[in-house]
């Protein structure tokens, strides 16, 4: 029998874990090679992108309600400080998150967990804006 003081599965877990966190990351960065609209931004990533690549992964898996790999491996990540040497706007904003829901979407990600985890996405990558428009 299951008690009812089970904790609520995290979306780390209605996701898949670790593979498939892996794979969205995998999917994102791909995507932002494919598909003009999203040069913008990864013109501003390093040429090779494995070390953003590992970044990324490693802090949506704590994110996520996973382990907390990026903060094991890089400490607290301070994500506006580290993205104030980039010019973010809206457009950045905008070109990230569609870049990231298309991403989702061909991860096979169920509708309403990527609408869940978009409107969670657009709090964070709109925190990131370091431009007057
Ligand atoms: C709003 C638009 C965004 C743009 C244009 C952007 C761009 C970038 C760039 C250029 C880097 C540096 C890559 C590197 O040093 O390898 C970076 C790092 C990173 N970004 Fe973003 N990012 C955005 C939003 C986000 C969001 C929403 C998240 C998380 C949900 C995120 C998570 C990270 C992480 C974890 C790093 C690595 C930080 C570090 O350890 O240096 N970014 N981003």
């Amino acid at each position: 029998m299951s008690s009812p003081q089970q904790p609520e599965q995290t979306p780390y877990e209605a996701l898949g874990g670790d593979a498939a966190v892996r794979r969205l990351v995998d999917r994102f960065y791909e995507l932002m090679i494919e598909v003009p609209e999203y040069h913008h931004i990864r013109k501003m990533h390093p040429a090779d992108i494995s070390s953003s690549n590992d970044k990324l992964y490693r802090f949506l898996s704590g994110w996520l309600g996973g382990p907390p790999l990026y903060m094991e491996k890089y400490g607290h990540p301070m994500l506006r400080a580290r993205h104030l040497p980039y010019p973010i706007g809206i457009a950045e904003r905008d070109a990230w998150l569609a870049c990231m829901l298309q991403a989702m979407e061909d991860c096979g990600i169920e509708e309403a967990m990527r609408m869940a985890l978009l409107k969670a996405f657009y709090g964070t990558a709109d925190w990131m804006r370091n431009r007057p428009e």
